[in-house]
Parts: structure tokens; C-alpha cells; sequence
């Protein structure tokens, strides 16, 4: 009996499988019902009465060890099978890959730095910190002169050196500092005034300049490409240039387009007029392209800015500034199909 229960414990200690058939075959052989210890507790009965406590002893234990060594083989073939099956089964579905959404402030530049390059614009950026010469000086905003007031500034250095820009107009200078004529060039980018927040003004947002120098540029060319902006942006081709100020073009306007008053909406967003306004615009005063290093007598040019979330907040129907920074999730899935 001793010398079985041994020879037994090597091969149990021998066996391993990766397949569920042999497993239940090493079952069925030692475990089962008409197993081999069954009838080894069967031959138990015939040893002699001095030897059962020891035999007995040896039986049990051997018992146990079969026993765990079945229990382990089917745990560890449980878990490797159920990861085969995962690699295998091809059918499933994949990662739960979800689109994300372009934010309604991309989507708008996008779409503007589209229809000026189709024009022959080039996009530029510039920094969002900046120097005063950059975000005013050579903008033609004398130092001290109340122009500079038109803009609450957030400074970040003693003595007002620099400061987070108050407009993309700073990259029409570092454009004409380091670079020829004929320049036609398009600057998106993000903005900071010390406003009030509220549902119409924040104190960051987005503007979209423009700008364009050559030998004989009039204003003639400013109008032209505004209303073939406003035809392919809005789809609307009635345009009107009023009057207005900047320090760094003379003479200056403001750009609304016809909007019409059909509907309620069209009353709200023009405020009861039929005119939305658009942007500021103007022939770059001679003083700018000279601080600049272009001959003025030689070259012209006009330029404007554009408020992207103005624009955006029209396009989309979005009723408050502030919802555009917020970044809540809600508000932005819902522009996944808007490209
Ligand atoms: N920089 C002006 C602003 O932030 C917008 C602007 C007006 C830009 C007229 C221009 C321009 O280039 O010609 O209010």
C-alpha cells in the first residue's frame, strides 16, 4: 500500500494539462467514484490492525494532495481560458472609442482661416505675453494718451513692461518687423482685457486679425474682401462700413451685415437694427508701417480684427460668454457633428 501511495504521489506531482478532457480524465482515474482512491481506502480495510494508524495517516493526507492538486489545475485552466477566449473571439466589439468634439471657438477660426486662405491669406501667431512696444507703442498708441484706456490691460511686470495682449493687432507688428511686402496674413488667437465677467464680455476671448500690404492697397481692396468675407462666412452679401476709431488705422471703420428682421432671433441679434456688427477695420496709419520699417510712401495696406466668439455665439445659438470657457462636457458633445 505504502509503496503505491508513493508511486501515486509522483505521478500526481508530474501532471499538469492545459485541456479540460485530460483534467477530467486525471479526475475520473484518482478521484472519481471508481477511482483509484476508492480502492485504495477499499484495500485499506485488509491491512493489519498494527499498521492501519500509520497507513491510514498516509492515506488521508495523500487523499487531500490529489484532491488540491485537481482543485488548482481547474482554477489556473479557468482563468487562462476565459483570456484565450478574449483574444480569440474577434467578433466583439472594440475599445469603446469615443469621437471627441472640436470646440465651437476652433470650429469658427477654422472655418475663417479657411475662406482668407482660399484668398491667399497665410496664418501667423504671435505670443500672448507681450511687450508694450508690440501691444501698443508701434501701434501708434502714444504713451500716456487716453487711446490706451480703450483696453484694460492685464500687466504682469512692474513698470507696465509686458503684459498678456490686449488684442491680436501686436502680431501685425511682428509680422511687418520681419517680413517684405506684400504681406497678406491672417492671426488667430486668444486675448485678455481686465473686463467684468458677464453673459455678453469675458476677460479672456478670441479675435482673428488681418492684414494686408502692397504697392497701391485702397480701400477700395478692404471693402472687397470684407463682403466676400461676409458672403462666404454669414452668406449674406449687404455689408456697411461706419465710421469709427483705432490709433493704428486712419481712416477707420466698423463693419456690420445685413442681417434682416424676419424673426425673433434676428431681432435679438441685432438688437432690433437688422445689422449685426462684425469687426473693426481700416487702412493702416502710415505711422505703423514706419515704425515698422516699411516705406509708407512705397506700400499700403489695410487691416482688420475679428471677435471669434461673437461670431461663434451666433452661429451655435449660444446664449451666454461664459458657457464657451466653462468646458463642461455637456455643452461641448454637442458640436461632435458640426464639422
Ligand atoms: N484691435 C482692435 C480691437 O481689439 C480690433 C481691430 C480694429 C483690429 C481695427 C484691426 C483694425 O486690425 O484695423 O478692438
Amino acid at each position: 500500500m505504502l509503496d503505491k501511495l508513493k508511486e501515486f504521489e509522483e505521478e500526481i506531482k508530474g501532471f499538469s494539462t492545459k485541456s479540460k478532457e485530460e483534467l477530467e480524465q486525471f479526475r475520473i482515474k484518482f478521484l472519481g467514484s471508481k477511482g483509484l482512491i476508492k480502492a485504495l481506502f477499499e484495500d485499506f480495510k485488509n491491512i493489519p490492525k498494527e499498521q492501519k494508524r500509520e497507513v491510514g495517516q498516509k492515506l488521508n493526507t495523500f487523499k487531500n494532495f490529489a484532491q488540491s492538486k485537481y482543485d488548482e489545475l481547474v482554477e489556473h485552466l479557468n482563468s487562462t481560458s476565459t483570456n484565450e477566449n478574449e483574444c480569440e473571439d474577434y467578433t466583439k466589439p472594440g475599445f469603446p472609442f469615443e469621437f471627441g468634439a472640436q470646440h465651437p471657438v476652433s470650429l469658427v477660426i477654422n472655418e475663417m482661416c479657411d475662406i482668407f486662405s482660399r484668398i491667399g491669406f497665410v496664418v501667423k501667431e504671435g505670443p500672448e505675453i507681450e511687450d508694450d512696444w508690440h501691444n501698443f507703442s508701434a501701434l501708434n498708441f502714444p504713451e500716456e494718451h487716453p487711446a490706451r484706456d480703450m483696453q484694460d490691460t492685464f500687466f504682469i511686470s512692474s513698470k507696465d513692461k509686458y503684459a498678456l495682449r490686449t488684442h491680436t493687432s501686436s502680431v501685425q507688428i511682428r509680422v511687418m518687423e520681419n517680413e517684405k511686402p506684400p504681406l497678406r496674413v491672417i492671426a488667430p488667437g486668444r486675448v485678455f482685457r481686465n473686463e467684468a465677467i458677464s453673459a455678453r464680455s469675458h476677460c479672456i476671448f478670441h479675435q482673428v486679425e488681418g492684414f494686408y500690404i502692397d504697392k497701391n492697397v485702397s480701400f477700395a481692396d478692404l471693402k472687397q474682401t470684407l463682403q466676400y468675407f461676409a458672403k462666404e462666412f454669414f452668406g449674406k452679401a449687404k455689408i456697411r462700413l461706419r465710421p469709427s476709431y483705432f490709433p493704428f488705422t486712419e481712416p477707420s471703420a466698423e463693419m456690420d451685415v445685413y442681417w434682416g428682421l424676419e424673426t425673433e432671433t434676428d431681432y435679438r441679434i441685432t438688437k432690433g437694427t437688422g445689422w449685426l456688427e462684425v469687426l473693426g477695420c481700416g487702412m493702416i496709419d502710415p505711422n505703423v508701417l514706419e515704425n515698422c520699417g516699411i516705406d509708407s510712401k512705397e506700400y499700403s495696406g489695410f487691416a482688420f480684427g475679428i471677435g471669434v466668439e461673437r461670431l461663434a455665439m451666433q452661429r451655435f445659438n449660444i446664449p451666454d460668454i461664459r458657457m464657451i470657457f466653462e468646458n463642461d462636457v455637456r455643452f461641448l458633445k454637442q458640436f461632435s457633428a458640426a464639422f
